[in-house]
This record gives structure tokens, C-alpha cells and sequence, in this order.
């Protein structure tokens, strides 16, 4: 058999993307990505079938479906009902492996319900993180302070615990989602009362939280940067339906603005946008809130609007790139301010190649409006980047062509219909990549 021959123009899927058309209709949300996760996760805690409902269809659902089946569950997407069901063993396995983990980041959420269920975990360590490193230090202090014995080998993190972890006082240092939610799921099944102090308040923690309760767990504080849990024996399964995706709704929302259209967002919950939607109408949209939703309205070219990102309530980071491409082509100048990853400039890279006028210094990126862009080929380097350079692409002057189409494919479900849906002139293409 011929050895096989690295190619340098394999096929690869873009998005390509004639800019001019305002987006004009309704959109109806489904689920969010950063909830669903965790409540497939969240279902390890429970021998039995717990099933999760308004499951948005996106990679990162398959592969987080992928991972609970290598742990011994049996998992079953249905597609049409927008239902995954999971079926946990009596004694799942523990170990996450790297071939999946690289894949996504957020693999790392079945660490704390293995440790409390199973007592131990081997979780591969995502790219670029060990033990000591800023991304994991409080998932594995939280642990400590349970009684977990952790330590990372060979590219894994291992946690054992000797009989039952055991209810403690922790603390972040930052609001981390990822933290808050491993120390809730490990202490969930504890022995004795967990505190944790300066907890994350993001509407996603608010599900896991409303999962777990009905799944049997004692929880105070729900919403609040202090959860009180009083571990239990045991938890019981259940049917659960996902929080509705507050960053593809905002998604949408810019998206309105930055073609002069007319969007409703149906399923929505405007409450977790408040300060996103607020800078939508400070760059002159009209938002109106509806039964299930929003609609935002925008004539004529956008003002620009300062953005700084925090944990909620603050302005969530995750609709940062989608506002710079905003600002890029809003009238007078922006500053946005990145809290919470300084990475996410990187796209900055890729929208200037459309024209757009960005400075970066750390964490700061001062945004020029400039009247036009013009469409060019971008590659999209994260799921949030890649929204981003969409909207750009739907404004920029000319076709825009956008790689890196399996980033976007992980957050947004059926993207390219939807926007097809409100008039956008967009196509996905297998091209040669040369
Ligand atoms: C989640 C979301 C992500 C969102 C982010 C902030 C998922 C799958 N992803 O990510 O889309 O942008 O919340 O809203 O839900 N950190 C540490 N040590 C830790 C944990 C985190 O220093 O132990 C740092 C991180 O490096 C980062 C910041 O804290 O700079 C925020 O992280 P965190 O809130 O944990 O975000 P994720 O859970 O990773």
C-alpha cells in the first residue's frame, strides 16, 4: 500500500459571504452551548437515564457525548426532539482521554462529578495547561481543600479520593465559571456543608444549579456569589431543559444592528443581556422586549460603544469580537476592555484584513469606525472570533470568505440556514486549500 502523502491542498469547508443585505425576520434560540455541557456532565452523578432537552445541535455536544460513552454511559441525540438521553452505570468509569480533551476545553467538567461519584479521575490536561498554570488552579484547590489527593503525569490530572470527599469553606480568587462548577458538582455528594465564596453567577451556573436541586441536591444562594451545599448520599435522574444561549441571542442582536435590519430573537431571556442590549440601544438600535424574547431595529450606521468585559452581570466576554466588529464600522471610536481573556484580540488580526481600524495594548483595543470594509479571505480562530468575522462579512463591501468554519460549527446550530433565513446572502463551499 502507498504511504499516505500529507496534502497542502486537501479540501476544507469555508463560509462565504456577500455583505449588503439587512437581516430582516425572526430567529427562534435553542439551548446553550456552555449549559448543555455541563448538564451531560451533570448526569454522571446519578445511576439511571437523565434526559436534557432543548439541546442545541452543535460539535461540541457530540463530543461531549463521546466522552460520557468511553466513561460506560450510553448516550442517544434525538435530533428531532432536541433531546440527548443519558444512561449512567452503576460504576462508570474515569478516564477522559487527550484525544477528545484537545478537542474541547470544557471536557474538564466531568472532573468534578467523577470525583464524587466514582472517587477518582483522570482527566487528560487540556493544550497549554498543567497543574500550577492560571486555567485549572482553582478547580484543583477546591478539590484539596475536599479532602481529593490531585496530581497531574504524563499530560493528566489525577484525583483520588481516599473514602469521600468532605464538605469545606473555598474560596475563588475570580468569579470562574469552570471552578465554581467543578467544586458544586464534587460537593454536591460530599459529606457535610460546602461553601463557596466569590462563586460565578452566570445564568448557565443558575441551571446546573436548578438541574442538580431537582436531582435531589441541597443548594442556597442560587444566583448569588455565595452557594451554601449540603451534600447528600445519593442523587436521582431527571428531565432537564437547557437554558436558552444568551451569547447567540446577543449574536443576533449585533447582527441586527450592523445591517440596518430587524430581528426578533424568539426563546430568549432578555434578562441575561441587560447590559448587551443596553449597548446595542446606545448605538442607536431600538430594543423592544417581547413575551419570549426580544426584537431589536436599527436605520442608518451605528454609534460606537465602549465594551468592558467582566463576569455576570458585566458585559460577558463571549460578544466581545461580535462588538468590535460592531464598533469597526460604527461611527467615532471604542475602547474595549478584555478581563478575562487577553487571547481574544487575536481576531483583531483578521478584521483588519477586511479594512477595519483596531489597536491593541494588552488588554485594551481602541476601535476606529471606519464607513466601509471590504470583503476579503478571514480565518476564524475561536467559535466567538468567528461570529465576529461573519458580521463583518454581512456589512463588508464584496465577498468575504471564512476558514476555520468547524470553530464556528462548535456554538452556533444551524447558523448558516438562520441567516440564510433573514436575507443573508451566505453559502457554506468545500474549496481547495491552496
Ligand atoms: C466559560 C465559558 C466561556 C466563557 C467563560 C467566561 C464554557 C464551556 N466556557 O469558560 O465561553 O468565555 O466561561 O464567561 O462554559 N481561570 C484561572 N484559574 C482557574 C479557572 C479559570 O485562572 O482555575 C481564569 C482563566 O484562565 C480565564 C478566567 O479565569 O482567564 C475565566 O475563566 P472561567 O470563568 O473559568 O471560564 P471557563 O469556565 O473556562
Amino acid at each position: 500500500m502507498p504511504a499516505a502523502r500529507a496534502s497542502y491542498d486537501a479540501p476544507v469547508e469555508v463560509l462565504r459571504v456577500t455583505g449588503g443585505h439587512p437581516l430582516q425576520g425572526e430567529v427562534t434560540l435553542t439551548g446553550a452551548k456552555n449549559s448543555v455541557l455541563k448538564l451531560m456532565a451533570a448526569a454522571l452523578l446519578a445511576p439511571g437515564t437523565t434526559t436534557i432537552t432543548n439541546v442545541p445541535e452543535i460539535l461540541d455536544v457530540e463530543i461531549m457525548a463521546e466522552l460520557l460513552r468511553r466513561l460506560g454511559c450510553d448516550v442517544t441525540h434525538d435530533l428531532a426532539a432536541s433531546a440527548v438521553r443519558i444512561t449512567v452505570p452503576e460504576n462508570p468509569d474515569h478516564r477522559a482521554d487527550y484525544d477528545l480533551v484537545r478537542r474541547m476545553r470544557a471536557s474538564i467538567c466531568v472532573l468534578g462529578p467523577l470525583v464524587a461519584r466514582v472517587g477518582a479521575a483522570d482527566v487528560a490536561l487540556p493544550g497549554g495547561d498543567n497543574i500550577g498554570s492560571r486555567g485549572l488552579d482553582m478547580h484543583v484547590a477546591g478539590l484539596r481543600r475536599m479532602g481529593a489527593d490531585v496530581s497531574s503525569e504524563h499530560g493528566y490530572l489525577l484525583a483520588q479520593v481516599p473514602d469521600r470527599l468532605t464538605g469545606a469553606h473555598t474560596w475563588l480568587d475570580f468569579p470562574s465559571v469552570g471552578a465554581t462548577e467543578t467544586i458544586l458538582m464534587a460537593a454536591v455528594l460530599a459529606r457535610g456543608e460546602t461553601v463557596i465564596d466569590n462563586a460565578a453567577r452566570e445564568p448557565e451556573i443558575v441551571d446546573i444549579c436548578t438541574m442538580l436541586q431537582a436531582m435531589g441536591a441541597r443548594i442556597d444562594g442560587v444566583g448569588t456569589s455565595t452557594l451554601l451545599i449540603e451534600g447528600v448520599d445519593q442523587l436521582h435522574p431527571v428531565e432537564h431543559a437547557t437554558v436558552p444561549d444568551r451569547i447567540v441571542a446577543g449574536t443576533w442582536g449585533v447582527a441586527a444592528v450592523m445591517t440596518g435590519g430587524d430581528v426578533a430573537v424568539r426563546g430568549a431571556n432578555a434578562e441575561h443581556l441587560t447590559i448587551a442590549l443596553e449597548k446595542l440601544e446606545t448605538a442607536g438600535a431600538v430594543v423592544d422586549l417581547l413575551a419570549d424574547g426580544f426584537r431589536v431595529r436599527m436605520e442608518g450606521r451605528p454609534r460606537a460603544v465602549d465594551i468592558v468585559t467582566l463576569p455576570y452581570p458585566g458585559f460577558p466576554t463571549d460578544l466581545q469580537p461580535q462588538f468590535i466588529a460592531l464598533n469597526s464600522i460604527a461611527e467615532g471610536a471604542a475602547l474595549v476592555t478584555e478581563n478575562l481573556f487577553e487571547a481574544r484580540f487575536r481576531f483583531v488580526q483578521e478584521l483588519a484584513r477586511l479594512g477595519a481600524d483596531v489597536r491593541t495594548d494588552g488588554h485594551h483595543a481602541l476601535v476606529r469606525g471606519r464607513g466601509s470594509l471590504s470583503g476579503a479571505p478571514v480565518e476564524a480562530t475561536d467559535i466567538r472570533a468567528g461570529a465576529g468575522l461573519v458580521l463583518a462579512g454581512l456589512v463588508a463591501d464584496g465577498c468575504t470568505t471564512v476558514y476555520g468554519v468547524s470553530h464556528i460549527d462548535r456554538g452556533y446550530s444551524g447558523f448558516v440556514p438562520s441567516l440564510r433565513g433573514l436575507g443573508a446572502e451566505i453559502s457554506r463551499e468545500e474549496v481547495s486549500d491552496r
